[in-house]
């Protein structure tokens, strides 16, 4: 039996026969069979936009790759760097690549003085660190004019490390305005990850060490969340790219994207939720409610994860290891109770939903000292790697200008009727 599909359109008796190549079939031999005729899939459930080589996901199996090396010997082997580098080239870094590219990031990890003064001091006291983080990336638009040559690689990959290296500084003065503290310049003489610990947490009068340990699992979190596909923010950052606007407006896009609770803000709702659910004998209520349809379980289900997030099981292990350190997370046994009862339920079950990225996250970021507003910005500083991997991509395989058909479901033509008449 060919592996192909038979497209006939009965009005003619027209056909076409089209191969199935690795699960997809070229939506372009239907639209010459039926040009005035389009698929109709409204939050592409079942629809692929983009060629890419950046990060593989299986649903069913639920195996998660980047540039096919399976994540869970990443997490083990490779820091956040090393996975940025081959995220963005294709390759992990020899020793030497990877001091380059270290050397790199961290020449270009400062953020001028003028943006602290006239931008992060124009924010309410109380704005969301994510809002302070969509509009600052948007901002450095303005100081970067060149970065509009989106064509030229060799101005694209100059301003993929600026934004790699300043998303941590910026992340970290977002918290430092949020809690009036005054803001601190990166450490060149540390680590990608320990940098942005000590650019959160030291005090002014300095004296501050960086755990090692906590480094490290901070470093493994943001391997984690470096890259999934063509995720909401990620496509955000496609679509936006394929207009040939600047990185930085592309990533601040992608940002918003992410902030949603559906997507990155999971983790800010997941500790809302436990906070709200309040003590252990409440959690059969609650799951109660979500099986009425009043609640969603948040940190649970999957757009393609029909199977236990390989990243949810790393995540239930590194928390352990941060406990040892902070103090276990009282909200754990909360968290893991919910889990086992979802799990033990048919509804949860019917539908597939197992816990994603989000559901144990947030329990590590809170034993770390982060605040809740926090979580999703710590999300995006790993994912940048992955949004600037396929805005790189996208645009080296000069792809056409993302533009879906809709179908229209409004007013048939009428004219307009005078204001004094309406
Ligand atoms: C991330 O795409 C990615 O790769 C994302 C991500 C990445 O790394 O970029 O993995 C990161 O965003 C993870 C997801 C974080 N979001 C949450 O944890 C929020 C809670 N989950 C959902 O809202 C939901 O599961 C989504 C948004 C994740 C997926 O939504 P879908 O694919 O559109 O699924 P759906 O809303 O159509 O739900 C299918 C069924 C429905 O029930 P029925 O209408 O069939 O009766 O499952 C139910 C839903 O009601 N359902 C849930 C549920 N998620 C789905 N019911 C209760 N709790 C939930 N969390």
């Amino acid at each position: 039996m060919s592996s192909s599909i038979t497209i006939i359109d009965n009005r003619t008796g027209d056909r076409v026969d089209v191969p199935i190549v690795d699960g997809t079939v070229d939506a372009r031999e239907w639209s010459r069979l039926l040009p005035d005729v389009w698929f109709h899939d409204p939050s592409f459930g079942s629809t692929s936009g983009a060629e890419s080589a950046v990060c593989e996901l299986d649903g069913a199996a639920g195996y998660l790759r980047y540039r096919g090396h399976p994540i869970e010997q990443l997490a083990e082997q490779a820091s956040f760097l090393e996975v940025a580098h081959l995220l963005l080239f294709g390759e992990l870094p020899t020793r030497a690549q990877l001091d380059g590219f270290a050397d790199e990031i961290a020449e270009a990890s400062t953020i001028h003085e003028n943006f602290h003064k006239r931008i992060f001091e124009g924010f309410r006291d109380d704005a969301h660190a994510m809002g302070v983080l969509v509009s600052s990336v948007a901002a450095l638009s303005t100081f970067y004019p060149d970065s509009k040559d989106v064509e030229d690689a060799t101005v694209r990959r100059s301003h993929i490390i600026r934004l790699l290296a300043k998303m941590p500084t910026l992340a970290a003065s977002a918290y430092r305005r949020s809690v009036g503290n005054p803001y601190v310049q990166p450490d060149p003489d540390l680590d990608y990850t320990s940098n942005f610990l000590a650019m959160m947490f030291r005090p002014a009068e300095g004296g501050f060490e960086v755990d090692p340990i906590l480094a490290q699992a901070l470093d493994l979190l943001f391997v984690l969340h470096a890259d999934h596909g063509q995720n909401c923010s990620t496509t955000t950052a496609r679509t936006v790219g394929s207009s040939h606007a600047d990185p930085y407006v592309s990533l601040s896009a992608a940002c918003g994207a992410l902030y949603g609770p559906r997507h990155g803000g999971a983790n800010e709702a997941v500790l809302r939720m436990l906070e709200e659910i309040g003590s252990y004998d409440q959690v059969d209520d609650f799951v109660a409610a979500v099986k009425r349809g009043e609640r969603r379980l948040m940190g649970f289900g999957h757009r393609v994860y029909k199977n236990y997030d390989p990243r949810a099981k790393i995540l239930k292990e590194t928390a352990h290891r941060v406990f040892e350190i902070t103090g276990k997370n009282p909200l754990l046994d909360m968290a893991l109770k919910l889990e086992e009862v979802a799990l033990a339920d048919n509804y949860f079950v019917s539908r597939k939903l197992y816990p994603n990225v989000d559901f144990y996250s947030g329990l590590i970021y809170q034993s770390m000292g982060f605040p809740v507003e926090m979580f999703t910005v710590l999300f995006a500083i790993g994912r940048t790697a992955g949004w600037l991997a396929h805005w790189d991509e996208m645009l080296a395989q000069g792809s056409r200008i993302a533009r879906p058909r809709q179908l229209y479901i409004g007013e048939a033509t009428r004219d307009v009727v005078p204001i004094d008449q309406r």
